[in-house]
């Protein structure tokens, strides 16, 4: 009998694909900046916050900048972003995101949202997802970012379920180490090459049903046992 009371998401990478905005706007800033920032940069700030990344582009471009630079700079990234966000469409949701997460309310396990943006709930109105969840926890309310587990323990807080009956979804190694440091089962969205410490990969929500993430969730728990 499985364990797993709740699954707590990621948004960017599993939800929706916003990795291209965030590259796009990081990108204009680059070029105003004076250097190149291209795909494989990008990697890097996956799942990171919007300050850090500053600070990951600036070393990209060995660019040295005032805090006060630094806040306008960052406020510029966020509203070009927010222009490409702006036009998005509930189409736009990852294939199998919305289903997965009707299938896990369905069957009683609690949803959250766990995510180091600022910009979750315009994006999750956008989609027209924002009922599915039970939580949202976003970067507005978290002072440490993935890999530091603090996301995915506020959200077993909130929903009042023990963090190692909670499963993690995630497409960035620092959440998968976050979620590792939370107690909570793993679940990579991506490539197992990258998602080298997740307890289960799959190329995306589409690929994994409630029978398949209880299998994995027994299988870890009798790993343990
Ligand atoms: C994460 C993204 O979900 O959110 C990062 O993977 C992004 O790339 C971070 O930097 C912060 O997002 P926002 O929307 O607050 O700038
Ligand atoms: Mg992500």
């Amino acid at each position: 009998m499985s364990m797993l009371e709740a699954c707590l998401f990621d948004l960017d990478g599993v939800i929706v694909d916003t990795a291209k905005y965030h590259f796009l706007a990081w990108r204009q800033i680059a070029q105003e900046l004076g250097f190149v920032f291209t795909e494989a940069d990008n990697e890097r700030l996956k799942g990171v916050s919007r300050q850090r990344s500053l600070e990951i582009l600036l070393e990209i471009g060995g660019v040295a900048l005032e805090p006060v630079d630094k806040e306008r700079i960052a406020a510029k990234k966020n509203a070009l972003y927010l222009q490409y966000v702006h036009k998005m469409r509930p189409e736009e949701i990852l294939p199998g995101a919305r289903d997965f997460l009707i299938e896990c309310r369905k069957v009683g396990l609690k949803t959250a949202l766990a995510t180091a943006s600022r910009n979750a709930q315009v994006i999750l109105d956008l989609l027209q997802i924002a009922a599915l969840f039970d939580v949202v926890m976003d970067g507005n309310k978290v002072s440490r970012t993935k890999p530091d587990p603090e996301v995915f323990l506020n959200c077993a807080r909130d929903l009042g379920v023990a963090p190692s009956r909670c499963a993690v979804f995630e497409d960035a190694e620092a959440g998968i180490e976050a979620a590792i440091a939370a107690d909570m089962l793993s679940i990579g969205i991506g490539q197992p090459e990258i998602l080298k410490r997740a307890d289960l990969v799959v190329p995306g929500l589409a690929h994994i049903s409630i029978a398949g993430l209880r299998a994995a969730s027994d299988k870890k728990k009798n790993a343990v046992a």
